[in-house]
């Protein structure tokens, strides 16, 4: 639709003859939607979310009224696209009280590979805001660095390093638990030290207050932010090894000319569901932050829903009223996504039937129903801009309930790493090419 109001405005003002001056508002229009200079494209992001009681640092680092005083966090991160400068955003968003950031330095890590503590410190660079080497982030904010020239490639690893001299107040901080990626923490500012080798060091398979690299892009660079829960966020995948399934299909992404400038943004987090808190802040709640706000998105998809089903009491009429409330809150989503002329991709929600409910609690026949009821509204309304059908991927040709075996990472749940690449596989990624002009508001 847009396209063609496009063409037809193009035509008309070329037939018109106008004077350079009256083509003014054309260039303003092709801008607006596919800028004509560089930018600034997300390249990596993690959902941030109020750190859960057991997921908080572990003591010494955890404190009544206090995290990290006097601590300094490394932790590495997957980058998608490159380019020559990045800026990171430290988030703030659930913390209480304000976080004052002493010390911040990027780096490469030790071997290019994910959960390493070792940098290589000629590449070692101090990360500054507005040319302070601290920054004092209020509660319920960000704080984007200063550009800086840190050449990165595509699908590289990145070392970021964090000096907390006070700590944060509280025991309210935000953090992405499912990092599958080890991060270390020790006493001390340590964010130029080569190693984190003193005594204290501890490490965890979380990522603390990092919500954002963005990289510095030409104009034909874009964003694919993906809204989903554990299956997205990698549960089943291989801690370090960056397996889960979007790390999958930015790789096949990688080696197609027409995707390669395509930032995969993975905006999920484990229990989390579209209709209710809990594990992280209920997707309807979060798509401003998570989507809208992010740097250069040009599409989005959604892959969730099985934690509002399976969470919801398997009885005939709470599973009536959940399937209800999840296609309100999917048109929802898709209105506001569409305001900003942003396709939506829906993903259909893949199997959890089990042999038994011990081993698998949301496996009930009720549930199933549901599951089936979302799907067949995903496929056949219309609504999202396309359909990833992936539960046809992964389930079961002979029991279609049920994930294929080889697929099954042993809770009948989450899929394995053959799973995940799996569905990677299905990724069509023509659809990139298909929804280049963006969409139309009116949908
Ligand atoms: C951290 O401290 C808080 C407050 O004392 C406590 O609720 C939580 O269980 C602690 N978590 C860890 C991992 O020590
Ligand atoms: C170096 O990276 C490779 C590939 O990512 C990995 O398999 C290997 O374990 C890493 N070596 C070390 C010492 O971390
Ligand atoms: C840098 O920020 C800190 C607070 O975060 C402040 O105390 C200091 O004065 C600032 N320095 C400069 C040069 O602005
Ligand atoms: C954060 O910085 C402010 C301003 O300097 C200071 O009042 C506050 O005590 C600091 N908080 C911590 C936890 O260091
Ligand atoms: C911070 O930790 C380092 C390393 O353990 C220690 O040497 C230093 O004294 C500590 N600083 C403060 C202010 O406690
Ligand atoms: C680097 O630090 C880690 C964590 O303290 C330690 O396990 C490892 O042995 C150190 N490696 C080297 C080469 O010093
Ligand atoms: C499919 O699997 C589910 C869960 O294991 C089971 O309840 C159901 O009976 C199976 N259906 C068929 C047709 O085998
Ligand atoms: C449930 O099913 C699993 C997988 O088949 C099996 O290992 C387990 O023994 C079963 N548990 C019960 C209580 O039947």
């Amino acid at each position: 639709m847009l396209n063609k109001q496009f063409v037809a405005l193009a035509a008309f003002l070329a037939s018109s003859l106008l004077s350079p001056t009256n083509a003014l508002p054309l260039d303003a229009s092709i801008e607006a939607r596919a800028p004509a200079c560089d930018h600034w494209v997300d390249t990596w992001t993690s959902m941030p979310q109020l750190t859960e009681p057991a997921n908080l640092p572990n003591p010494p680092f955890n404190q009544t009224g206090s995290v990290f005083v006097n601590s300094t966090i490394r932790q590495t991160l997957h980058m998608s696209i490159g380019g020559p400068q990045i800026r990171i955003r430290l988030s703030n968003a659930f913390g209480a009280t304000q976080l004052n950031i002493t010390a911040v330095t990027v780096a490469l890590p030790y071997n290019n590979s994910a959960g390493q503590s070792i940098i290589e410190t000629n590449t070692l660079q101090t990360v500054t805001f507005s040319g302070n080497n601290s920054i004092i982030i209020p509660d319920g904010s960000l704080a984007v660095s200063d550009p800086i020239h840190f050449p990165i490639n595509p699908q590289s690893e990145l070392a970021v390093s964090i000096y907390l001299a006070g700590g944060q107040l509280g025991n309210s901080i935000t953090s992405h638990p499912g990092s599958r990626t080890t991060s270390f923490y020790q006493f001390g500012n340590a964010v130029s030290a080569a190693n984190l080798t003193d005594a204290s060091v501890q490490s965890v398979a979380h990522w603390y207050f990092l919500s954002a690299i963005e990289v510095w892009s030409p104009p034909q660079a874009r964003g694919f932010a993906i809204v989903g829960d554990s299956i997205t966020d990698g549960r089943g995948s291989t801690t370090n090894a960056n397996n889960r399934w979007p790390d999958l299909v930015l790789a096949r992404m990688q080696k197609n000319p027409s995707t390669k400038d395509i930032g995969v943004l993975n905006q999920a987090a484990g229990g989390n569901r579209i209709l209710a808190d809990g594990l992280g802040p209920n997707a309807l709640g979060r798509i401003d932050r998570d989507v809208l706000a992010q740097s250069g998105i040009k599409y989005s998809m959604i892959f969730e829903g099985v934690n509002d089903i399976g969470t919801a009491d398997s009885t005939t009429a709470a599973q009536d009223f959940v399937y209800n409330q999840l296609i309100q809150a999917y048109e929802q989503i898709i209105t506001r996504i569409h305001t900003f002329g942003i396709p939506i991709f829906g993903a259909t929600i893949t199997p959890f039937s089990a042999p038994n409910s011990t081993i698998q609690a949301y496996s009930t026949p009720e549930r199933e129903v549901t599951r089936q009821r979302v799907n067949q509204w995903i496929r056949t309304s219309g609504k999202f801009d396309a359909v990833l059908d992936f539960d046809k991927v992964v389930r079961s040709s002979a029991n279609q309930s049920m994930l294929q075996d080889q697929y099954n990472s042993g809770d009948y749940l989450h899929p394995s790493p053959a799973g995940y690449q799996a569905i990677a596989d299905s990724f069509d990624l023509n659809l990139f090419n298909r929804f280049a002009g963006g969409v139309s508001s009116y949908m």
